[in-house]
């Protein structure tokens, strides 16, 4: 418990990767294998040493890989972050909700970044891009988590890769 603590919420429109705070959230699968969209530009900006840290989580604790909302914690290797945080979104399906999956990035996320002492946090718009997420859902599950979650984080960055992810955001933002 972090006494009620609220972070601050700041949305920015960015390449993530280029960011200088303690931890950038990666939104992976659960193989930890690397793959395309922000997975793969993390992959590419921190080198081989991230790819080196997924396979040893996958040879030890995680021999079945990283369950769909669950997350931890590698080195950033040469991003000037300290540690990526690796998380697995829902792949968004019609008639199914699963926004708690969803929820559930958010929130293991930050209990993950309260267990290395991260102070500032970066997450890109998890399961927007290739696991088909609808931007405004996506945001708005985005939004509400972070503002619901008990944390010692100071600053949470919800990155916005495009136009209409920022606008999106910014609409959460207010009427939340
Ligand atoms: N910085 C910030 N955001 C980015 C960047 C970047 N460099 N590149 C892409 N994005 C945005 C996308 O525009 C999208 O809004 O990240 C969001 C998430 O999209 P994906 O990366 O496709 O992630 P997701 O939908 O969660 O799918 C995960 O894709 O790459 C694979 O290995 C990954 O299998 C996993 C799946």
């Amino acid at each position: 418990m972090h006494n009620g603590a609220m972070a601050k919420i700041t949305i920015l429109r960015t390449d993530i990767t280029t960011l200088d705070v303690d931890a950038v959230v990666n939104a992976a699968n659960r193989q930890l294998a690397g793959g395309g969209g922000v997975d793969g530009a993390i992959h590419r900006a921190a080198g081989p040493q991230l790819s080196a840290a997924c396979r040893k989580l996958r040879e030890t604790s995680l021999p079945d890989g990283l369950p769909t909302g669950q997350s931890v914690a590698t080195t950033a290797g040469n991003m000037a972050a300290k540690w990526v945080i690796h998380t697995v979104g829902p792949v968004w399906a019609k008639t199914i909700d699963k926004s708690d999956q969803l929820a559930s990035c958010y929130r293991t996320s930050l209990q993950v970044a309260d267990e290395v002492g991260a102070k500032t946090i970066a997450f890109p718009t998890i399961s927007a891009g290739v696991y088909g997420y609808p931007m405004d859902e996506a945001t708005r599950i985005a939004v509400e988590t972070c503002q619901q979650t008990d944390t010692a984080v100071e600053t949470i960055y919800l990155v916005a890769y495009s136009a209409e992810a920022e606008a999106e955001y910014r609409t959460a933002l207010e009427n939340s």
